[in-house]
């Protein structure tokens, strides 16, 4: 009898101890979903400011070489996008609209650095989750409106939106993620959203928030 107490105790903790060890590996995988999604937008995002350079900018190509925007640049930017980079920037839209869905519901308060040490989540995204929503669902609609864009071939509206877009990245980082110097290296200004074309959205957004949606 005793043997066979044991034998289930046994069972027990090692019952318990794997479930216990699947809920971490489950946390700590999305934090890395999430990290991954996130870096994949960026690339992209990345590749989408062409369209918005201005002369005397650096583009990096599909080939790892740079080359400086000229102010001589009279082709379209869409082809020109297409021939750098090697990938329509149509596509490249879709693909953050899709990531950002992705990863919407990637953030529950069991991910946070209190349980997992690899996020550079701010906790602030568990003390007014409201807020974090509502600038998640600015990049949604952002994203969505670049898409829009692309089918009208306005070149206005292209560039507002990839404007807002990354300015919707930039809002949410700077209150709710942690950067650490090498980020901010790599990232360069896709993660503030802070490109020289975008100042008067950036304007237009400090006046007004909600038209970052529109
Ligand atoms: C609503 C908030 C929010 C939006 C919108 C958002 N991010 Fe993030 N992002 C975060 C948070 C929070 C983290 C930190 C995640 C973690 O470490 O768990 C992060 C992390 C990142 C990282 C670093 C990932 C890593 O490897 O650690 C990059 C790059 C990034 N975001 C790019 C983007 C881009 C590009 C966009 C826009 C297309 C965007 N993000 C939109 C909140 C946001």
């Amino acid at each position: 009898m005793k043997a066979i107490l044991n034998f289930l105790i046994s069972i027990f903790i090692l019952v318990t101890s794997i479930s216990i060890t699947h809920a971490e590996d489950e946390k700590q995988t999305m934090v890395d979903v999430r990290q991954q999604a996130m870096q994949a937008m960026w690339s992209r995002l990345d590749r989408l400011s062409t369209l918005i350079a201005m002369p005397g900018d650096a583009v990096t190509t599909s080939d790892g070489s740079t080359i400086i925007i000229s102010n001589q640049n009279k082709n379209n930017p869409l082809e020109t996008y297409a021939l750098i980079h090697a990938k329509e920037a149509k596509q490249d839209a879709e693909e953050i609209s899709n990531l950002l869905v992705q990863v919407e519901d990637f953030w529950p308060r069991h991910t946070s650095v209190a349980n997992v040490k690899s996020t550079n989540a701010e906790r602030l995204v568990w003390i007014i989750p409201e807020a974090f929503a509502r600038y998640y669902k600015d990049a949604v609609y952002a994203s969505k409106n670049l898409n829009n864009s692309f089918s009208n071939k306005d070149a206005e509206k292209i560039k507002r939106s990839v404007c807002m877009l990354a300015l919707s990245c930039g809002r949410c980082h700077a209150a709710f993620r942690k950067v650490r110097f090498d980020n901010l290296r790599k990232e360069g200004r896709g993660w503030t959203g802070n490109y020289n074309a975008c100042w008067e959205y950036k304007n237009e957004v400090t006046i007004n928030s909600t038209a970052i949606r529109d």
